[in-house]
């Protein structure tokens, strides 16, 4: 997150002796992205960061994508989805490009590894459960509702504390951060915008752990799984600073922008990664134009693949949606509401809808397992009626 934060104990300078009560001195990391140029952090370990025993191929990880075919909207439901293990095994990736990649998780379990991926920023946005995202910059509690934003490099590891957790998830190898017109030059979030500093949950509680014994670390890279095993706990952080740690967002805290007639999707937005958006659809008022038509025009968003992961209430411009469903407007065709859905909405005061919509800048392509979750019936709810 774009602003500075510290737990711990640091020394007053950096990059100056700072001891144990044994007269040991503390491991200092500088973890940085874009080399030293970008938003970074200083970490002070116990034990030397690059120890590691065992180092192991795990195999590719690269999604397997297939051919998109003609053109046409997809919707995919997740709800069924199989309840996996921990979060990370539990994925399934669905969509992507290389700008992002977008999956759902529907897991069971903690983790009982830990888990550091240097080739993408990680947000899991929690649709269902609630647990502790650790670090080694701390803890960060989450519950339904959250957008918890993983930098590049992070080792972490997730407790699940209901009895099940269900995801949206997006890996992209750019950052995420708050869109550049909510902030002033010197980052501050602007008073036009829909969510402020006050709304962003930082690490609050560090634990420092000093075990020494056999700890997995499974590192995605270079679309590879690699294990390593570690003689010490990776969480060995005794005090940290600086502007790049794991941060978490809940789309409840998203002010909506509302107005006299309907509001395009970028009053939505919420983040930017580099070649794509996520914005929230939260419960809020409808237009208050005596003549207004809440539902979305049609619309050709020409550039720009829609993804909407459709999470709570009634979608008033969508039919043939449900809980948990995705669905994937392409460019190279319009889409709008179904046929009635735009006159239905006349004279609608609110909606309680609660969805999570990523538009990605170069067409998505469909994984092998999206292709399981398809509702190949979608493209056909826009023919009901005479078609006027
Ligand atoms: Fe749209």
């Amino acid at each position: 997150m774009p602003f500075y934060h510290k737990l711990g104990q640091i020394p007053h300078k950096r990059h100056t002796q700072f001891r144990k009560a044994n007269g040991e001195l503390y491991r200092e990391e500088l973890m940085g992205l874009e080399g030293f140029s970008s938003i970074q952090s200083i970490l002070y370990h116990h034990f030397l960061p690059p120890r590691v025993t065992k180092a192991e191929d795990l195999g590719p990880l690269q999604p397997e994508y297939v051919d998109f075919g003609p053109i046409r909207h997809r919707a995919f439901r997740t709800a069924p989805t199989d309840p996996g293990t921990d979060p990370v095994s539990a994925r399934v990736p669905l969509l992507g490009n290389n700008d992002v990649l977008l999956g759902v998780a529907r897991a069971t379990q903690s983790m009982d590894y830990f888990y550091r991926n240097a080739q993408s920023y990680e947000t899991w946005w929690v649709h269902e459960g609630n647990g502790i995202l650790k670090s080694q910059f701390g803890n960060l509690p989450f519950r339904t509702g959250d957008y918890i934003v993983i930098p590049f490099g992070t080792t972490w590891q997730m407790q699940i504390d209901s009895k099940e957790a269900r995801f949206f998830t997006i890996e992209n190898p750019s950052q995420i951060e708050p869109p550049k017109r909510y902030r002033n030059e010197y980052g501050q979030m602007l008073e036009h915008a829909p969510y402020s500093e006050r709304d962003i949950r930082m690490p609050e509680e560090l634990e420092t752990h000093t075990e020494r014994g056999e700890f997995e670390v499974r590192v995605k890279v270079r679309d590879r799984l690699t294990r390593h095993v570690l003689d010490h706990h990776p969480f060995d952080v005794v005090g940290w600073d600086g502007y790049l740690y794991p941060w978490i967002f809940n789309i409840e805290d998203f002010e909506p922008i509302t107005g006299r007639v309907h509001q395009p999707p970028p009053a939505h937005q919420t983040f930017q990664g580099h070649n794509f958006v996520v914005c929230s659809f939260v419960p809020r008022l409808f237009d208050y134009h005596p003549l207004s038509i809440p539902a979305p025009y049609n619309h050709s968003n020409v550039n720009s693949d829609e993804v909407i992961y459709y999470a709570e209430g009634n979608f008033m411009s969508r039919k043939g949606i449900d809980r948990c469903d995705i669905s994937l407007h392409p460019y190279g065709l319009p889409h709008g509401p179904q046929p009635g859905m735009t006159e239905a909405s006349i004279g609608k005061k609110e909606t309680q809808e609660l969805a999570v919509m990523v538009d990605t800048f170069h067409p998505l392509s469909l994984t092998k397992q999206a292709l399981k979750y398809e509702k190949p019936e979608y493209m056909d709810t826009w023919l009901e009626g005479n078609g006027e």
